[in-house]
C-alpha cells in the first residue's frame, strides 16, 4: 500500500506596518527599554492598524507561502488557522480567509491552543493530508493579542505583538517525498495550569472579549522542562537524535527561554532562529513567521531538519520535526 507523508511547500510571514518600539511602551506605562530588552529580548512589536484584523494578516502571510510554493489559492481544500485572537465568535477566521482568498471547495476550521496553536495545527492538517481527507492545506498562525493586552498591565503589555504566518503543506506517496515531511510530533496539555496564562473573559463567562493575564514567572519555570520534555519526544518518535536537527525554530515569547531550552537540550545556540526581537510573542503566529524569516534569508535549505516548539494557555506544548 502507498504510503504518504505531509511535505512542507512553502512558507511566507506577514507583519503589520505600525510598530511600538520599547521606548514607547516607557511612554505609557512604568517600564523601561533596558528592562524589557534584558528579560526578554524584545526590542519592538507591530501592531495591527484600526480595522485591521486576524484574518487581513492571516490573508497576507498565506499569499506569500502560496507564492512560494508556486500554487494559486485554489489549489488548497483544507485551511487551519491557529488563533485565539479571531475575527469574530464565529464564523472561523478560517473561512473568513477561504473568502478573501476565493476558494469555494475543501473546508477551513480554527484551532485554538493558543501560543502552542501552529503546532497543533500542523499536527491536525498532518493527519487529516495523510489519511487523504484532503491534498494541500494552507496551516495558518495569526494573532491581534494587542486587542485582548490590557495596556494597563506593564507585566505583559509590553511582551506581545501582532502578526501572521502560514504554510502549505502537500500529501505527497513517500516514494516522491523522499526523506522529506512531517517526521515526529509531540503534543500536551495539562489543564492543571490554565490559571497561569489566560483571558479574563468570553462568550459564555462575561460576554466580553476579556484581557490577557500571566503569571509569567510560573509560565517561564515551566516553560524550559515542559518544552524540552515535547522536543525529545517528537525527535524520538522520528528515530532521530538531538544533533540531527539542523534548525530549531522555537515559539518566539522571551530570548532566555530560548537559550536555556537551547543549553537543556545541548543545541548549539547558532541553530536557533530567534526573531523575538523583532515581534515579540505574536502567539501562534510567532513559529511561522521565524520560519519564514530562516528560510527567506537562506539559512533553512530544502532538506533540513526543523524542529518546532512552543507552549502557552492551558498549558499546552509541544514540538514537531519537520524534513522540509
Ligand atoms: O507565550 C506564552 C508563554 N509565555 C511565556 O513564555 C512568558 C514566560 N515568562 C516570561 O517571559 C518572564 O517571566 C517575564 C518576561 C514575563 C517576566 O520576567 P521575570 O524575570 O520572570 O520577572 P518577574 O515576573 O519575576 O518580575 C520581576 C520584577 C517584578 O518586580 P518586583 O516584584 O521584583 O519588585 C515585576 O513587578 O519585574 C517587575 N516588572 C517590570 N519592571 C519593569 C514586571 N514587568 C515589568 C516591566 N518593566 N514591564
Amino acid at each position: 500500500m502507498t504510503e504518504f507523508v505531509s511535505v512542507l511547500r512553502g512558507v511566507g510571514g506577514h507583519l503589520p506596518s505600525k510598530v511600538l518600539t520599547n521606548d514607547d511602551l516607557a511612554k505609557m506605562v512604568d517600564t523601561t527599554d533596558e528592562w524589557i530588552a534584558a528579560r526578554t529580548g524584545i526590542r519592538k512589536r507591530h501592531i495591527a492598524a484600526d480595522g485591521e484584523t486576524t484574518s487581513d494578516l492571516g490573508v497576507a502571510a498565506a499569499r506569500k507561502a502560496l507564492d512560494a510554493a508556486g500554487l494559486a489559492p485554489d489549489d488548497i481544500d483544507l485551511i487551519v488557522v491557529a488563533t485565539a485572537t479571531p475575527d469574530y465568535t464565529f464564523p472561523s477566521t478560517a473561512t473568513v480567509i477561504q473568502q478573501k482568498l476565493g476558494i469555494t471547495r475543501g473546508a477551513g476550521f480554527d484551532l485554538q491552543a493558543v501560543c502552542s496553536g501552529f503546532v497543533f495545527a500542523i499536527a491536525t492538517a498532518d493527519n487529516f493530508l495523510v489519511r487523504g481527507q484532503f491534498e494541500r492545506a494552507l496551516v495558518i498562525g495569526a494573532e491581534t493579542f494587542s486587542r485582548i493586552l490590557d495596556w494597563s498591565d506593564r507585566s505583559t503589555c509590553v511582551l506581545f505583538g501582532d502578526g501572521a504566518g502560514a504554510v502549505v503543506l502537500e500529501r505527497q506517496p513517500k516514494a516522491q517525498a523522499g526523506d522529506r515531511g512531517v517526521k515526529g510530533i509531540h503534543l500536551r496539555t495539562d489543564g492543571r495550569f490554565k490559571d497561569l496564562l489566560y483571558v479574563d473573559g468570553g462568550p459564555s463567562t462575561t460576554q466580553t472579549v476579556g484581557h490577557l493575564r500571566m503569571v509569567g514567572n510560573q509560565v517561564f519555570k515551566h516553560a524550559v522542562g515542559k518544552i524540552s520534555e515535547s522536543v525529545r519526544a517528537a525527535v524520538g518518535q522520528a528515530g532521530l537524535q538531538i544533533s540531527d536537527i539542523d534548525w530549531f525554530v522555537p515559539h518566539q515569547a522571551n530570548q532566555r527561554i530560548l537559550s536555556a531550552v537551547a543549553e537543556r537540550l545541548g543545541l548549539d545556540e547558532q541553530k536557533v532562529v530567534s526573531t523575538v526581537a523583532e515581534h515579540g510573542n505574536t502567539s501562534a503566529a510567532s513559529v511561522p513567521l521565524a520560519l519564514a524569516a530562516a528560510t527567506e534569508d537562506g539559512r533553512v535549505k530544502p532538506g533540513d531538519l526543523v524542529l518546532i516548539e512552543a507552549i502557552g494557555g492551558g498549558l499546552a506544548w509541544g514540538a514537531a520535526l519537520i524534513r522540509v
